[in-house]
């Protein structure tokens, strides 16, 4: 099993507050590794620190054995790491099959010129998008909607196109942040199916946070708790769930 992302004593403060206090952690690659934690405990703001939106106060973190710390968020977003946001980012006023597109752009070879100009490798490039477009479409089970607007789909389709505009970058490494909320009781259910699916169809490792329990303990192969911005526990889900430290952070939190 290798290490796709190791955090060595990540810090990050806003003022006096100790948002994400001393965090270290690896991810093999392949897993599901869940972040857990009661509101403000810092889940959101580890994964800005990963992604490069907030520049760490300390620590290190590195992605396939190479130090990204301090790289701006396209570098690492290039280097192959994606995610989603806590409040949907979608193009609202353009098609489900655009929001897409837009995404594969930013990482096809020949580049924007070539496409306008119209070259061959860059119209056989082209036809690749297009098919891996409808690829991600039908997984996320918007084919046929690929003309609608993605402001009028419903909340949950629209956070699954929001997981297929990520994978759309081709990521490694995919970083959801509470993929269910807002989600109906049969939506979450079929997203512990979606959410495997997508790991085996684009091999990629998931860090995931999220507050609905049946999926994070169905879902991931560990979990890491943060508590006011420090580490309560690590481990798989049934040790974390039986764990006191975590029982008495989520009782306070009621
Ligand atoms: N840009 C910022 N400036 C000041 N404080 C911030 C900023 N971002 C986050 N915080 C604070 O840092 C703490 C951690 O916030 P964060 O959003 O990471 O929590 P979270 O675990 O994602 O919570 P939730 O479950 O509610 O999404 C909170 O107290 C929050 O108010
Ligand atoms: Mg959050």
């Amino acid at each position: 099993m290798s290490v796709i992302i190791q955090a060595d004593g990540l810090c990050r403060n806003f003022g006096g507050l100790q948002a994400v206090d001393s965090v270290s952690f690896s991810v093999n690659e392949g897993e599901i590794f869940g972040l857990i934690g009661p509101n403000g405990a810092g889940k959101t703001t580890l994964f800005n620190l990963i992604t490069g939106l907030t520049p760490v106060s300390s620590g290190s973190f590195s992605y396939q054995g190479r130090a990204i710390t301090g790289l701006p968020p396209h570098r690492i977003a290039g280097q192959g790491i994606a995610r989603t946001f806590q409040n949907i980012r979608l193009f609202k006023g353009l098609s489900v099959l655009e929001n897409v597109r837009i995404s594969q752009h930013a990482c096809t070879r020949t580049g924007l010129f070539s496409g306008i100009l119209g070259l061959p490798a860059s119209r056989r490039e082209e036809r690749e998008v297009e098919e891996k477009a409808w690829e991600i479409l039908k997984l996320i089970g918007l084919s046929g909607r690929a003309a609608e607007l993605a402001g009028n789909l419903a909340y949950g389709d629209q956070r699954r196109l929001e997981i297929g505009r990520a994978l759309a970058l081709q990521p490694k490494v995919l970083l959801l942040d509470e993929p269910a909320a807002g989600m109906n009781a049969a939506e979450k259910q079929s997203l512990t199916g979606f959410i495997r699916e997508v790991r085996e169809l684009f091999h990629v490792t998931m860090l995931l946070i999220e507050h609905h329990v049946p999926l994070v303990m169905g879902l991931c192969d560990r979990i890491l708790v943060l508590h006011f911005g420090s580490m309560i526990a690590l481990g798989d889900p049934a040790a974390v769930q039986q764990d006191q430290a975590v029982i008495e952070a989520y009782l306070g939190a009621e």
